[in-house]
């Protein structure tokens, strides 16, 4: 049975990824380690504490002290790496703790992993580890750049990030491999197309969109609205993610996604419909700068070799998503007051 660290499991995808993990497994151990950023939010995982199995640990990825003591109390045999500031407009506006936590952290939690699981860890030459170890890192499909109107990301495609954003997590997969290159570590990388559900911090795309149509508010569409998202419902993210855990081949990289692509626009419009809005409530504003035309990824890597397939239908899941922000006003109210209210100030004027 497994003991393992989930670092950023107070976010969107982490939280998901927490209560998938427990209900579908029967591990050890899952300690929570995330620094409860503005995206942290321990709302998220409410009930979860309940679980004899579950610990959360307030703490930051890049505090190798921290870490290594973590490793040391808790026997680690798996990490899941989620934590990273993880917006792109945030990233264009103020770059720094974007290299800092999404490149630093990750190479804190390999060397921890390093220490811990190398079986002669004073020995440079040696490769060897304990049975059955891994650190999967998760990363995005941003890494590879933007498409044209045609072609999918493979694995193989070189990776030309184009926002700090994604420079910082294409970084961070050059540390993963270079760990796995140099010293052995076993570790999977996984880039995953857009996520969208529940728990998702009303600052990307489909909650925010929810959240001004509700409140008659304008819906700023960036530029003409005909950039292409590949959506992938959340919970497909994390059954990808276990699947990897449990049949991934070390040091491989495995593509996520879901086969549907849609212009933001045709999303916003669907929004709308489902909450009977009119669409006069669109409002077209300036471009995200170097903003990525098209993201389409290939998962036949992931679907042949691991035998993983998404259950959700876009349709489906985006009805299922808007009801539960829907059926959650207190959560969208406590995570859009405060500090919320100032980044939409800064980023959307009044
Ligand atoms: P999120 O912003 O909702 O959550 C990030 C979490 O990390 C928060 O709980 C935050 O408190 C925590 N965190 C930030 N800095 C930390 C630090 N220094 N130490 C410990 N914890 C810290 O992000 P998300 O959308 O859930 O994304 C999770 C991961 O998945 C990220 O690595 C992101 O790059 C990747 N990803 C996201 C998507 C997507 O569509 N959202 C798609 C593919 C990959
Ligand atoms: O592709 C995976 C990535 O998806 C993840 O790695 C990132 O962590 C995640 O944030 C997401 O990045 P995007 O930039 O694609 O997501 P976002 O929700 O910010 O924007 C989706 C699209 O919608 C994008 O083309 C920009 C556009 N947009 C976004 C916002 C917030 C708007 O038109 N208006 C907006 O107000």
């Amino acid at each position: 049975m497994r003991r393992v660290l989930v670092t950023g499991g107070a976010g969107f995808i982490g939280s998901n990824f927490v209560r998938y993990f427990l209900e579908h497994y029967n591990c050890e151990k899952l300690v929570n380690l995330d620094l409860l950023t503005y995206a942290g939010n321990l709302e998220n995982l409410s009930g979860i504490e309940e679980d004899l199995r579950y610990s959360f640990v307030k703490g930051d990825i890049r505090d190798s002290v921290l870490v290594g003591r973590l490793f040391a109390e808790y026997g680690f045999d798996t990490v899941v790496n989620f934590a990273a500031e993880s917006h792109v407009d945030r990233s264009i506006t103020d770059p720094d703790i974007f290299l800092t936590t999404n490149i630093i952290g990750t190479q804190v939690l390999l060397e921890a992993a390093k220490q811990a699981w190398k079986l002669a860890p004073q020995d440079k030459y040696s490769r060897e580890y304990r049975e059955g170890v891994r650190y999967l890192q998760v990363s995005t499909d941003e890494v590879y750049g933007a498409l044209g109107p045609e072609g999918k990301f493979a694995e193989t495609t070189p990776l030309t990030p184009n926002s700090p954003y994604s420079a910082s997590k294409a970084s961070a997969d050059m540390i993963v491999r270079a760990y796995y290159k140099t010293y052995g570590l076993p570790v999977n990388i996984t880039r995953c197309s857009n996520n969208y559900g529940p728990y998702q911090f009303p600052e990307k795309l489909i909650p925010l969109m929810i959240h001004n149509a509700q409140a008659d508010k304008p819906l700023p569409v960036y530029g003409d609205g005909m950039q292409i998202r590949d959506w992938l419902y959340v919970e497909d993210h994390c059954s990808a993610i276990c699947t990897v855990l449990e049949r991934g081949i070390p040091g491989e990289i495995y593509n996520v996604g879901g086969n549907n692509e849609k212009a933001n626009i045709e999303i916003v419009r669907l929004i709308l419909k489902e909450l009977n809005k009119p669409e006069s409530l669109i409002a077209h504003v300036q471009d995200r700068p170097g903003h990525d035309r098209r993201y389409a990824i290939d998962n036949g890597k992931i679907t042949s070799e691991l035998g993983w397939q998404p259950v959700h239908t876009f349709e489906e899941g985006i009805v299922r998503t808007i009801h539960w922000y829907l059926r959650n006003p207190d959560w969208l109210e406590h995570v859009t007051s405060g500090i919320y209210a100032d980044y939409y100030k800064k980023m959307y004027g009044e």
